[in-house]
């Protein structure tokens, strides 16, 4: 089955209504996703990327139903991870010689997980064009470290359609096709989902190319990425919100993230999450026990806030486990503009509160001095430096 997407181009993708975690576990996934290939029937027919490997006898099948696989004149590979290159072993022993328009540092990451096969390929850099007959033209443009060093996105001509790999994409399955037709709510929240896991460690990168995009002035008027929604209205405003989020993003938020042994260390979570009600009421504040929160949902939250509070307990001369995981994935997000402060009990040694600071600041923090550190549970004397705490998060 295809469904049609503009002019003569079809979603000849997977959708993956199943799909629990991407990256092996590393990225939840609650609503789905969909690993966007597309078909261009011009004078040239050309498929742009393929599926996931699991998934790749039932992408042949359905494109077999469709097409003589022999019509093929050429395939794109936007980028070679396996969610979108994992087809093509199967689909070129069908169709073998078949040209293969990719960068260079594709061919690299094809060859290296499928090998050298002797695959015909044609590399690509920004600039370079493809006719595909009918008077239309695919544009390419390298897309490097968004979020590979082989990315790419083209522009194909006529119908105006940026076909842009992983970006400005969501794990979202809609059966609708269309970003306009989908569930807003659902379907903003995995495009910030997306963004803050997959692409804010690069966002220093994002401005730039989306200027030089802004330079070519293509007159783009779909957005068609790998994963999820295609933008059809208005599709300037994913870029828009790109080039927002790119800029060390913050709103009126504070996120609070602790783990706790005897419960001490959650009591002074829930200290300041009310003081900061208190101290400014419209500030939103959210609060995650970290080993029992998803934590690329906590980090959408985290990209949010202006600030976060981080808690652990001391054990065994340092933090607990779970926070020491979560603070190292933060540091691998590449937060900017955001402060921290720590808090946490201890009953003996008490490393718990510098360990933390240590550590926060290693991650891109701006860590406040002001903390709470509780000997055993806390009392009148350590929840009276909770508003001190507050007031240098919020200053
Ligand atoms: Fe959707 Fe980077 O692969």
């Amino acid at each position: 089955m295809r469904k049609h997407v503009k002019g003569n181009v079809s979603w000849v993708g997977y959708l993956d209504w199943e799909l629990e975690t991407f990256h092996g576990d590393d990225y939840s996934i609650f609503h789905g996703s969909s690993q966007n290939a597309y078909l261009i029937e011009e004078e040239k027919t050309i498929l742009v990327d393929t599926v996931w490997t699991p998934h790749h006898y039932d992408f042949i099948q359905n494109l077999k139903s469709e097409i003589d696989l022999k019509k093929i004149d050429a395939i794109i590979v936007n980028h070679g991870e396996a969610d979108h290159s994992g087809a093509l072993p199967a689909l070129l022993a069908e169709i073998p010689g078949t040209p293969i328009y990719c960068t260079a540092m594709a061919v690299k990451s094809l060859e290296g997980q499928y090998g050298k096969q002797g695959w015909n390929f044609h590399v690509v850099k920004t600039g370079d064009e493809l006719d595909i007959g009918n008077g239309k033209k695919l544009q390419f443009v390298e897309m490097r470290m968004l979020h590979w060093p082989d990315s790419m996105a083209e522009f194909m001509t006529g119908d105006n359609i940026l076909f842009s790999m992983d970006a400005f994409g969501q794990h979202y399955a809609t059966s609708e096709l269309f970003a306009d037709l989908a569930e807003q709510d659902v379907l903003w929240h995995e495009a910030l989902k997306y963004f803050v896991n997959i692409l804010n460690p690069f966002a220093a990168l994002i401005p730039r190319k989306l200027d030089e995009i802004a330079k070519l002035n293509l007159p783009i008027e779909m957005i068609a990425p790998s994963h999820g929604a295609i933008w059809r209205e208005k599709p300037f405003k994913i870029i828009e919100k790109y080039a927002e989020w790119a800029k060390a993003y913050q709103e009126d938020q504070v996120t609070v993230v602790y783990d706790t042994m005897w419960n001490g260390t959650k009591a002074i979570a829930h200290a300041i999450e009310a003081e900061i009600k208190k101290q400014s009421p419209s500030t939103v504040v959210k609060v995650f026990h970290i080993a029992k929160s998803d934590k690329n949902e906590v980090m959408t939250e985290v990209f949010k806030s202006k600030a976060i509070a981080v808690g652990s307990p001391t054990a065994i001369n340092d933090i607990l486990a779970s926070v020491t995981a979560w603070i190292s994935f933060a540091k691998s997000l590449k937060f900017k503009n955001k402060k921290a402060a720590a808090f946490g009990c201890y009953g003996w040694s008490g490393e718990g509160v510098a360990v933390l600071q240590k550590e926060l600041k290693e991650a891109g923090f701006d860590v406040v001095d002001e903390n709470v550190k509780s000997l055993w549970n806390p009392g009148e004397e350590d929840f009276a430096k909770v508003p001190e705490l507050v007031k240098a998060l919020l200053a």
